[in-house]
């Protein structure tokens, strides 16, 4: 794992192996570069063609102008003030650039807290590589920069708070990144639980795990239902983190299907191959939790992962069955593959139980979510105009790409049973939005509440952009951790 630490040496004598260093469409070089270094860099850059195209890179051996021996430039684009998320991904293209290097040092522009913690963050993300399956038959591939120096005074308070919160903050969005990638053979609901416990130690948070037999004496029946199709055996996760002098109390609920067959119901054998993915929501909980631990954040968070692995052996749930969620409402099982909407409502209606300020979920909830926002827009729903307002400003001021969506009231009307208090799948239309209606039901109307599908940003089957890599994404861990800054700061009352 690449580490980062600042640095205010005169980049052109730091001893590093590259000096990264931001140009605009000009070719206009930072100012901390003396003039005639500039000038004579301006021109190598010209000669080479460079565009200073936001992300561009273009190497030049140093020839001497720097200790360096290789000096990378990065596009800033047009604009020569790159807001935060253009500086993520203009680090991350650089931090990609530097495979294989040891040490560099980055410039982007005068070295303010916002664009250290932006830079900083989107080295980080970029630098993200997943290896821990990688066998004896897998060719070597350059490492990720080892240490990467970030313009910035290390003994400044501002400077160095804005450092570390990347580092927690990448950290987090890396570790949830790697539980996803797990195979699912390699992460059944009592590993997942483990994953959480272990994530924690250290820290002021307290894990509790229902196993099977708990979650059976405390009626958890949407859990035990998806659960007894397999042989892995389904778990509840409560993480508690509770400082002296909390504002407030935020409760996070994270999808945990470890793998998500579709049960009886099966899923086609492609739809199938990236359902490890379905714990996605999960993750962001267990390294979100773990990362306002990390950061000292004065709110109380509890987070609930109820987790399964979705599966169709012989003591799986059929379509027809009747099943009684935690809390005493029944649900017609009529499709076994829409079964995260199940373990939530059990966890939803255990979370409300406690009186939280606000309780926000994140699943892999629907493949209408694909449909409808494409594979980078999670979609945010809620009991509630203003709640649902809220968490989308603090989904942007995380960074993370989310748009609004309705729950309207025909959408709860397909849910209407005949022989139970509701059906687990509406007309098949905006099915997005159904589950929404489905949840809503399992939540206190007075507790405020909202819902973020994240099914097509979780997952990146396509190449990798910007500082998001192939595989597991971290969706929904960025925004976690802004709930909880923006809730102990009073933005979400
Ligand atoms: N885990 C899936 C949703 C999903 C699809 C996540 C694609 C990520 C990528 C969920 O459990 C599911 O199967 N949903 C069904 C619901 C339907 C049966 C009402 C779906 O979307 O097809
Ligand atoms: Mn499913
Ligand atoms: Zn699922």
């Amino acid at each position: 794992m690449t580490s980062v630490k600042l640095s205010n040496a005169d980049p052109v004598s730091l001893e590093v192996d590259a000096l990264v260093l931001g140009i605009t469409e000009d070719l206009t070089l930072p100012s901390v570069v003396p003039a005639a270094t500039r000038s004579l860099l301006h021109d190598i850059l010209e000669t080479l063609g460079a565009k200073g195209k936001r992300g561009e890179i273009t190497k030049v051996p140093s020839g001497g102008l720097a200790i360096a021996p290789l000096i990378v430039t990065v596009g800033l684009g047009e604009n020569a003030e790159p807001d935060a998320e253009q500086t993520r991904r203009i680090a991350a293209a650089a931090a990609k650039a530097l495979d294989g290097t040891r040490s560099a040092l980055i410039h982007l522009g005068e070295a303010t807290p916002e664009r250290i913690e932006a830079t900083a963050t989107g080295v980080l993300l970029g630098a993200y590589r997943f290896t821990a399956f990688q066998g004896a038959g897998t060719k070597a591939s350059p490492k990720a920069v080892a240490t990467v120096h970030v313009s910035g005074n290390p003994a400044n308070k501002a400077d160095a708070a804005a450092l570390q919160r990347a580092k927690i903050v990448a950290e987090a969005v890396n570790a949830a990144r790697d539980l996803v990638n797990t195979p699912p053979s390699a992460l059944p609901p009592e590993e997942l639980a483990h994953a959480a416990i272990d994530a924690v130690q250290q820290l002021p948070v307290t894990v509790e795990v229902w196993d099977e037999d708990h979650l059976a004496e405390d009626d958890f029946g949407g859990i035990l239902a998806v659960g007894q199709g397999s042989a892995n055996p389904p778990r509840l996760i409560r993480m508690e983190y509770a400082p002296k002098k909390a504002k407030g109390t935020l409760a996070l609920v994270g999808k945990g299907v470890t793998f998500d067959s579709g049960g009886l119901s099966l899923k086609p054998p492609k739809a199938m191959e990236t359902m490890k993915c379905d714990m996605s929501g999960a993750a962001a909980v267990i390294c979100a939790v773990t990362a306002i631990a990390r950061l000292g954040l004065k709110v109380n968070v509890v987070g609930w992962i109820p987790t399964v692995e979705n599966m169709p052996g012989g003591h799986a749930q059929r379509p027809g069955d009747v099943i009684t969620i935690y809390g005493g409402r029944t649900v017609e099982v009529l499709n076994t593959d829409a079964e995260g909407r199940l373990i939530l409502a059990d966890a939803l209606v255990r979370a409300a139980e406690e009186e939280p300020d606000l309780i926000v979920d994140a699943a892999t909830l629907t493949g209408a979510a694909v449909v409808a926002l494409g594979d980078r827009t999670s979609g945010v729903m809620a009991n509630g105009d203003d709640v649902r307002v809220a968490v989308w400003e603090s989904s942007q001021r995380a960074g993370e790409v989310m748009w609004h969506l309705p729950i309207p009231e025909e959408s709860r009307g397909t849910l209407d049973s005949h022989v139970a208090d509701i059906k687990n799948i509406g007309d098949g239309k905006g099915g997005m939005l159904s589950a929404a209606a489905f949840l809503r039901e399992f939540v206190p109307a007075e507790r405020r509440w909202a819902h973020l599908d994240i099914a097509g940003p979780a997952f990146n089957e396509g190449a990798p952009y910007g500082y998001t890599p192939k595989g597991g994404t971290g969706a929904a861990v960025r925004t976690f951790i802004q709930l909880a800054e923006d809730l102990a700061a009073g933005r979400l009352d």
